[in-house]
């Protein structure tokens, strides 16, 4: 489980975030979406420890961030956006490496880092340097670090952008199957067929603050548009220019 209570982050006297709760329980899929600069990446990276709240409490499988970052952070997966890989190391090298971080050692680990090499289609890169990977393989890459340790929570970062239809259709089937064994996932996204296709609840966030929240009927209910798509929702609730001033400007 994730739960973020009254999370506050400043950049001096701006408030990036500004007052976020919510529960990602076990087994859900929760949407985090929202507009550019809204918060998202803030709040994802506070809750995987890399950055310390202004305010605000941060609880992941039951540790609190604060007192317990070492078993907060240890059982949480954490895909950033713009993940860092070391390039001089090979793709079973990086997940070795990673493991470690993580604790996992000894005759386990040749074998975890193997069925995650298979998952993400990767097992024939074992031994080449990151550095001659493309996009989409590192993003696979950075996905079988993340679940390597088998966490119970993860925390997602824009995890299709760049990913071919093959590569999105598998992290998708990877998120329903842990979902389904009760691991708990906190995933930003700007790709609404995703956020309708395979979250349980959204939120939505602007200008630091949650706008909308529930499962996706209930939040084109709250917008009053039942039956609209998710993009026209996403728009009314967030403001974006209408085709008519579109249509006045160019
Ligand atoms: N280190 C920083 N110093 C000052 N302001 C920052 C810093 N990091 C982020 N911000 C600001 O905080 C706001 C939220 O940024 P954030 O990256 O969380 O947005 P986001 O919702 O992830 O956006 P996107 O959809 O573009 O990824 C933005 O206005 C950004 O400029
Ligand atoms: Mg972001």
């Amino acid at each position: 489980m994730i739960a973020i209570h009254e999370l506050v982050k400043q950049y001096g006297r701006f408030t990036a975030v500004d007052g976020i709760s919510l529960d990602v329980r076990p087994g859900e899929i929760h949407g985090f979406l929202g507009p550019n600069g809204a918060g998202k990446t803030t709040t994802l990276r506070m809750i995987a420890g890399l950055l310390k709240p202004t305010s605000g409490r941060i609880v992941v499988n039951n540790h609190d961030m604060a007192a317990a970052p070492e078993a907060a952070k240890g059982s949480l997966g954490f895909i950033p956006d713009r993940p860092f890989i070391y390039e001089k190391l090979t793709a079973g090298e990086f997940l070795r490496f990673h493991g470690g971080l993580y604790g996992l050692n000894g005759n386990g680990i040749g074998e975890r880092v193997h069925e995650m090499l298979d998952l993400f289609e990767l097992r024939r890169w074992e031994d080449e340097l990151v550095e001659s990977f493309s996009h989409g393989m590192k993003q696979r890459l950075v996905m079988a670090a993340a679940f390597l340790h088998r966490p119970n929570a993860v925390a997602v970062d824009e995890p299709m952008v760049g990913l071919d239809p093959r590569g999105a259709r598998l992290i998708k089937d990877v998120f329903r199957r842990m979902s389904e064994r009760g691991v708990a996932i906190l995933m930003s996204t700007h790709t609404l067929e995703v956020a309708q296709e395979m979250c349980h609840r959204i939120s939505i966030i602007l200008k630091g603050r949650i706008i909308a929240q529930g499962t996706v009927d209930e939040v084109k209910q709250l917008a009053g548009g039942g039956d609209d798509h998710l993009t026209e929702v996403f728009l009314k609730l967030t403001g974006g220019s209408s085709l008519q001033e579109i249509d006045e400007i160019v």
